[in-house]
């Protein structure tokens, strides 16, 4: 993707299959929560593969050695409220000691824009890596405004993940944080006049809490 520069396409034969269920009208609600925790532990351990690592010196049963460890404070997963919450148990199940912060978000059905209700993250923002998560990257109001809040708190290293992006979404983030990755399962064709992702999966929050 030469135009979006900042976009990894996680397409793994095992993630495309999950998304492609996860599409599916049919999927319940929880076969869907459980498709979300496979495809976020496999995207995760790819989004990760750059972390920073530092040398450590630790004692084997046998003798005193060199060995490397990851860099700094624990990584931090920063799904945005509510759909986000559906990628962090996935994620943890890979990274066990990784911190959670919550950033509380609902997109304006009208303007599309996301209005903010909710923030908190821990301390030592500047000396973490932080993944945000959300499913559906659609217009990018949401994500964009969810890494400007982490960035005015003195958060330096962030990714964005979700399951499905559109190009609008990207390109948003790409404008508005061309230093933050973003990393997807699926790029989609467009949205609709909705702001609905298409072919997408619906409404990602409803899907998998079972609003509706
Ligand atoms: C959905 C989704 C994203 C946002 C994406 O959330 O989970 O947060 O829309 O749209 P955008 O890229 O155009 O901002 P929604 O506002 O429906 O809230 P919910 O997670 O509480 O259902
Ligand atoms: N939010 C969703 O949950 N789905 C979309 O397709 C777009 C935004």
């Amino acid at each position: 993707m030469s135009e979006l520069p900042n976009l990894t396409v996680l397409d793994h034969p095992l993630i495309q299959h999950k998304i492609t269920v996860l599409r599916d009208r049919e999927t319940s609600t929880k076969k869907f929560k459980e498709l979300v925790d496979e495809i976020s532990m496999l995207m995760a351990y790819e989004a990760t593969k750059d972390l920073a690592l530092e040398e450590v010196e630790i004692e084997t049963p046998l003798e005193r050695t060199r060995q490397m460890k990851l860099r700094g404070k624990k990584l931090t997963v920063v799904p945005i409220l509510r759909a986000g919450l559906g990628m962090v148990d996935g994620i943890l199940s890979l990274i066990p000691s990784a911190r959670v912060g919550h950033i509380g978000l609902y997109r304006d059905h009208d303007t599309l824009e996301p209005v903010d209700y909710y923030f908190k993250i821990p301390p030592d923002p500047e000396a973490r890596d932080f993944i945000v998560l959300d499913p559906m990257l659609a217009t990018g109001g949401s994500a964009a405004a969810a890494v400007q809040s982490l960035k005015s708190r003195g958060a330096a290293r962030i990714r964005f993940m979700c399951l499905v992006a559109a190009p609008e979404g990207v390109r948003r983030m790409l404008e508005a944080h061309p230093d933050v990755p973003v990393f997807t399962a699926a790029l989609d064709r467009q949205l609709n006049e909705q702001g609905y992702i298409l072919p997408g999966l619906g409404d990602a929050g409803d899907r998998l809490f079972g609003t509706r």
